[in-house]
């Protein structure tokens, strides 16, 4: 410990990879902020007794949680923000009155991105969401607050997408599919699915995106990510990737721990420019 400078960090496994660490560095220059920010690989078991560690032996002042633990983290919170709370997953941690609370930042995130770097209206459009695990989970009340028109969830296992939709279905109009069925009345389509990861895209119908259509990818890469390729192959109005999310929802969590809300955009420039 450096004893002067508060202390945060990420959790993860893996975690290597992870861009958190440079993200608020660059925001702690930014606003003059005096801390450290690490990046700690947690094994399966141990994540409840390192969150602890970190907190309660070691002075660590906040932390974000990211894969395999944001639902484990929701788990162990004593407490929850009302957007942590229907999320059913949780990004940042810190110590409120001695307790441990929990929030998460994504849909804030997500919502940021689109709205203020991108200058897309979600009022009133008709958005198709697609994935139904706990990516899209974590975003869909953020989205339905903007008060769109439709809030449409299609996923492989369509039992999933129903469950989500019954869930949120107090907070706006859900629908619920599989991917089959879908046809060409979106205005915006969202990737929250994980097929990314094998540089797969969700079986869509030809049509479902089209020069009309807006897509946005909650996930990044070094370049274009497969659902970028897939929505410009068809001539998208737009496609979008995370990048911007994950910086929004980086800056989300800074400016709970520090009060101080930083400048995102030359911090998603130079990550853009150099990855
Ligand atoms: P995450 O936390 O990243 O959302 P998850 O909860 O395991 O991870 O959910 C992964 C999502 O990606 C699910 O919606 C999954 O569909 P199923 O619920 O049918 O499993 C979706 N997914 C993963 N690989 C996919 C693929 N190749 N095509 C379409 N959807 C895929």
């Amino acid at each position: 410990m450096s004893g002067e400078r508060d202390r945060y960090a990420v959790m993860g496994n893996p975690i290597a990879h992870s861009k958190s660490p440079r993200i608020h560095r660059l925001f702690a220059q930014q606003t003059g902020e005096a801390l450290d920010y690490e990046a700690l690989l947690v094994e399966a078991d141990d994540f409840a007794e390192a969150v602890a560690d970190f907190f309660f032996s070691d002075g660590g002042k906040g932390l974000n949680i990211t894969v395999p633990f944001k639902q484990e983290a929701w788990q162990l919170a004593d407490r929850l923000s009302p957007r942590a709370e229907p999320a059913g997953a949780v990004n940042t941690l810190m110590v409120k009155d001695g307790a441990l609370y929990g929030d998460n930042t994504d849909g804030a995130g997500l919502v940021r991105d689109l709205t203020v770097n991108h200058g897309v209206e979600l009022r009133d459009k008709r958005i198709l969401m697609l994935g139904a695990g706990g990516a899209a989970r974590g975003v869909i009340l953020p989205l339905l607050e903007q008060g769109p028109a439709l809030l449409h969830i299609a996923n492989r296992t369509v039992a999933r997408a129903e469950q989500l939709a019954e869930h949120f279905a107090p907070h706006g109009a859900l629908g619920a599919s599989g991917f089959d069925t879908l046809d060409d009345d979106f205005d915006i389509v969202i990737n929250a699915t994980a097929a990314g990861l094998d540089n797969d895209v969700p079986p869509l119908p030809e049509g479902v995106v089209n020069p009309h259509t807006l897509c946005y990818d909650m996930m990044y890469g070094s370049g274009p990510t497969a659902f970028v390729r897939y929505c410009t192959g068809r001539g998208a109005a737009r496609a979008l990737d995370g990048l911007g999310m994950l910086v929004e929802q980086a800056a989300e969590s800074f400016h709970l721990w520090r009060g101080a809300r930083p400048d995102t955009r030359p911090v998603i420039q130079a990550l853009r420019h150099q990855p």
